[in-house]
């Protein structure tokens, strides 16, 4: 994950006091917010010689003094020559990071963008859900909304969909209507706040708290009777989970996985519907980086809507769900400052601004920091609200969402909100509501070994393929926008939409 956006640079008068001060911070955010090779993070950022201000709001996240001020301390240390432990987590991390001092690209398989598309073909025969032992009456209403699912007559854009945006907007259109007659969710009432059954509606990790608070407040798809329920929430937040028992410097989240892990156990021992599917009408939501680790074991068999969704570390694709990573700054008004300039004012090609985390966005600054056309910054001058970012944003043409540590980042979602053509370059990222979105239509993906060819991949799309991106965008961003009562068509309307789909789709016929 990266924390988007800008940092503030120090001025010259910032004492030694406030600099220090800076660079903890950013070691402090960089462990919490990230699932990264800690110390080699810290040599870059000592590199780096500069430090950088984070934003406020992430602060709002963390509002135990005592937690930050531990880290800061433990953190810094960690800065003078402690040596960093040697877990297993932390192996891995390094492995899946790369090096952060020499920045190399991953030399891991990966999958584009076409590959993805064949493996959503796939898995709707090979990822069967396990069906009830009993053949229930829920069973009987799922296999008859996938057989009318399957046969949806053809639609045209009288529905005031607009038709290029999706992969196939008849089966979407009849998947959302039926869905939107039959489906009863059922939300186990176990798990304690704040852990369960509380959200955090501002920061980078808003989507899992938002459609936690949205779906508990609902009344149209929520059941108390579990015998009509054709879905199961386990309401956890993965961004409380840390909060609540990361234990400071212990650069471990075993104890969080063990906690999961136990309340998993405890709901299937507890009542009789786990077993009836062994789990696979159940789901989850989870934006923070641990997320995918958090639910491994037996919550692998459920449909897991992960911001990182990342294909290495175990996203299913036509299962799991990629959540779209939201970055609400003001929960009272999720969509102040949305749309941009008209494609004829926007001067810059591409534009992108953020930490260098991770190992592809030093290769992307390094090959094109000093491109004229393009506007490539490592931190841009701070300006009040991020004014000079969003400006930015709204008179680019491209906007480039480059992977920081984990492969999600803000910059997808906001790219669409300012009306920026999003270019992804993050390998293995599979892109939010992948199972009905045609994202080939109004996004660019560009692999992460051919940065050396970004500007010549954008420079070949034409000027009126580009518009027609834009449009797109335009039309679909919409399906981002979060809403304190739920409309038609909106995040969370498209959220608990993949999720019965995957579930659906995977019904086995009789
Ligand atoms: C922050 O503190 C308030 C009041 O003390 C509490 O209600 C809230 O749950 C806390 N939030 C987090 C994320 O700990
Ligand atoms: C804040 O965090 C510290 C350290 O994790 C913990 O001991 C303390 O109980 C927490 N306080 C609150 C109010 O959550
Ligand atoms: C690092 O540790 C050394 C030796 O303990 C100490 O002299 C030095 O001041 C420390 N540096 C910082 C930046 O704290
Ligand atoms: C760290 O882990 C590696 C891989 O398991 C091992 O070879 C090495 O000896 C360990 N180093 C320390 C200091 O424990
Ligand atoms: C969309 O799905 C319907 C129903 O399965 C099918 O008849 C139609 O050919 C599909 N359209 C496209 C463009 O794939
Ligand atoms: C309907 O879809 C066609 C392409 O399939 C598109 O050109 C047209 O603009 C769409 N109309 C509306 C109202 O969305
Ligand atoms: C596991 O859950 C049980 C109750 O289901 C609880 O008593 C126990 O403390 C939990 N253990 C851990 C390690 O969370
Ligand atoms: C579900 O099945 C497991 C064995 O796989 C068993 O241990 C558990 O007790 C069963 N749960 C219920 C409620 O019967
Ligand atoms: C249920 O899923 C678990 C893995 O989570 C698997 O080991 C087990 O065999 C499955 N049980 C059935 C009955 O399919
Ligand atoms: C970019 O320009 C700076 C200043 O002129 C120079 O030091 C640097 O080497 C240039 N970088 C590249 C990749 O050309």
């Amino acid at each position: 994950m990266d924390h988007g956006f800008l940092h503030y640079p120090c001025s010259k008068q910032t004492t030694r006091l406030i600099w220090v001060f800076g660079i903890s911070l950013v070691v402090v955010l960089t462990l919490q917010y990230s699932e990264l090779p800690i110390f080699n993070s810290i040599s870059l950022l000592l590199s780096g010689a500069k430090a950088s201000f984070v934003r406020e709001s992430y602060f709002s996240n963390a509002n135990n003094t005592s937690f930050m001020q531990q880290d800061l301390k433990d953190s810094y240390s960690g800065v003078n020559g402690s040596s960093p432990k040697n877990s297993s987590e932390e192996r891995e991390k390094n492995t899946q990071n790369g090096d952060l001092k020499k920045p190399k690209m991953e030399t891991l398989p990966v999958m584009s963008i076409s590959q993805m598309n064949e493996e959503l073909k796939k898995s709707r025969s090979s990822l069967y859900s396990v069906t009830s032992q009993v053949s229930s009456l829920v069973d009987q209403q799922l296999l008859e909304a996938k057989s009318q699912i399957e046969n949806a007559a053809f639609t045209n854009n009288d529905s005031g969909l607009y038709a290029p945006i999706y992969r196939n907007i008849s089966t979407f259109k009849r998947s959302y209507e039926i869905m939107n007659r039959m489906l009863k969710v059922y939300i186990y009432k176990d798990g304690e706040k704040p852990i369960f059954h509380d959200w955090i509606l501002e920061g980078i990790y808003a989507s899992e708290g938002w459609f936690l608070k949205l779906m508990e407040e609902n009344k149209q798809f929520v059941t108390e009777d579990p015998n009509e329920a054709h879905l199961f929430y386990v309401p956890f937040s993965s961004r409380l989970l840390e909060l609540t028992l990361y234990v400071p410097h212990s650069h471990s989240r075993e104890n969080l996985i063990q906690f999961m892990k136990n309340h998993t156990e405890m709901l299937i021992s507890k009542y009789p519907f786990w077993n009836r599917t062994n789990g696979s009408d159940h789901f989850l939501t989870g934006c923070h980086d641990w997320a995918p680790a958090e639910t491994r074991g037996r919550l692998l068999n459920t449909i897991r809507a992960l911001c990182n969704a990342d294909i290495r570390t175990g996203f299913k694709i036509g299962k799991d769900v990629s959540l779209p990573t939201t970055y609400v700054r003001s929960s009272k008004n999720p969509l102040k400052d949305i749309g941009g300039n008209p494609p004829t004012q926007r001067p810059i090609l591409a534009f992108f601004a953020g930490h260098m985390h991770g190992y592809v966005r030093p290769v992307l600054l390094n090959h094109w920091g000093n491109d004229t056309d393009m506007r490539i910054f490592a931190r841009m001058p701070h300006v009040k609200g991020n004014k000079n970012y969003i400006d930015h944003m709204k008179s680019s043409k491209y906007c480039i969402c480059a992977r920081g540590f984990a492969v999600h980042s803000p910059r997808v979602v906001e790219s669409l909100i300012y009306d920026c053509v999003p270019v992804i370059i993050s390998d293995n990222y599979v892109p939010p509501f992948f199972e009905v979105l045609n994202w080939e239509s109004f996004a660019v993906f560009v692999l992460e070994k051919d940065i050396v060819n970004l500007k010549k991949v954008l420079l070949s799309i034409s000027e009126e393929k580009y518009v027609e991106m834009y449009e797109r965008v335009k039309k679909v961003k919409e399906q981002f926008f979060w809403h304190s009562e739920p409309v038609k068509y909106d995040l969370f309307h498209m959220i608990l939409h993949s999720v019965w789909y995957n579930r659906v789709l995977r019904m086995k016929g009789i």
